[in-house]
C-alpha cells in the first residue's frame, strides 16, 4: 500500500506547481498527476459542474490505486473537498486551502493588510477568509478574482508585456488602495507568474499554497505509515489535452533528475465513460 502512487489533480498545469516541492521534500513518492485540460478553467464554471468533473478524475485515480487524493487545485478545494472526503471515505484527501490558511494565521498578525486573489469561484465562495479567520479572526484580508490569469497561463502567456499589463490590471489598484504588503496566490497557476508579481510589486510577501500543502502530505502519509520506502524513477502525467505547454513544463521539471515521465492524453469521452459506468 504505502509504496502506491500519490493521485494528484487539478484543472490543468496549475497542480505542477506542487511538484518540484514534493520532490524535494518527499523524494521517495511516485506521482500520478491528472490535469483536465481540455475543461479548464474551472473558476467560472458552476459548482456543480466543477463537482462532476472532479468526481470523474477521483474515479480515475482512485481505479490506478492511489494512496492519497491531493487536490492541487484552489477552485476544487475550495467547493468539493468535503463532498469528495464524503464520496471516497476510505482513502486520504488532502485540500490545497487549509495549509496555506495555517500558515497566513501563523505567522501574520493585524499589522499586516494580506491580499488573496484566485479564480471568481475561489474567492466568490470565501474559502480563504474563512478559513484564515477560524484560525486568527484579528486579521486583516481582502480578495480579489483575477480570472484571466489561467487562460493566459495555460497558453504559455508568462514572461511578456501582455501577462504584465493583466496583472496590473488586476493588482494595481487592489494593492495599492488597500496598501497589501503580503499575498497568497489562492490559484496553483499563479506561482507560475510569481516572478512577474515580484517585479511589479517589489518587497510584497508573497504565500505560496503550492509550497505549503507538502507539509500536510507528509503528515497525513506519516500519521498513515504510507510513506513510501522505495526511490521511484516513473511519475505519470495524465491530461485531457495534452499540449505542448504541459509537457514543456513537465520537461523543465523533471529535466535535470533521472525520474522518468510519462504523458498520456486522457481522452475525456473515456473518463466521463468510466463515470457512468459506476
Ligand atoms: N489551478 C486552479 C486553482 O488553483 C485553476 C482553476 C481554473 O481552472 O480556473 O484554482
Amino acid at each position: 500500500m504505502k509504496n502506491r502512487p500519490i493521485g494528484f489533480f487539478d484543472s490543468g498545469l496549475g497542480g505542477l506547481t506542487c511538484i518540484p516541492h514534493l520532490m524535494q521534500e518527499l523524494p521517495n513518492e511516485r506521482i500520478i498527476y491528472f490535469g483536465d485540460t481540455a475543461r479548464t478553467p474551472y473558476g467560472s464554471k458552476a459548482i456543480s459542474t466543477i463537482r462532476n468533473f472532479s468526481y470523474q478524475i477521483a474515479d480515475f485515480l482512485i481505479h490506478n490505486d492511489v494512496k492519497m487524493l491531493v487536490i492541487a487545485c484552489n477552485t476544487i478545494t475550495s467547493t468539493c473537498l468535503y463532498d469528495l472526503k464524503e464520496k471516497y471515505p476510505h482513502i486520504p484527501i488532502i485540500g490545497i486551502i487549509d495549509p496555506a490558511s495555517k500558515k497566513v494565521a501563523d505567522s501574520l498578525d493585524s499589522s499586516h493588510h494580506i491580499g488573496i486573489i484566485g479564480t471568481k469561484v475561489t474567492i466568490n465562495h470565501k474559502t480563504y477568509i474563512d478559513s484564515i479567520l477560524s484560525y486568527n479572526s484579528n486579521l486583516n484580508l481582502y480578495d480579489k478574482p483575477c480570472p484571466i490569469f489561467v487562460p493566459l497561463i495555460e497558453e504559455g502567456i508568462i514572461n511578456n508585456e501582455i501577462m504584465n499589463l493583466s496583472v496590473k490590471y488586476y493588482l494595481d489598484d487592489f494593492i495599492f488602495s488597500n496598501q497589501i504588503d503580503t499575498l497568497v496566490l489562492g490559484c496553483t497557476h499563479y506561482p507560475l507568474i510569481r516572478k512577474n508579481i515580484e517585479y511589479l510589486y517589489p518587497g510584497l510577501k508573497i504565500i505560496d499554497p503550492s509550497q505549503e500543502i507538502i507539509a500536510s502530505i507528509k503528515k497525513a502519509l506519516t500519521s498513515r505509515k504510507l510513506l513510501s520506502d522505495m526511490p521511484y524513477f516513473e511519475n505519470t502525467f495524465y491530461a485531457s489535452d495534452l499540449s505542448e505547454n504541459f509537457i514543456n513544463m513537465i520537461d523543465a521539471i523533471f529535466g535535470n533528475t533521472n525520474v522518468k515521465v510519462v504523458f498520456k492524453n486522457f481522452d475525456l469521452e473515456e473518463l466521463e465513460h468510466s463515470k457512468a459506468a459506476d
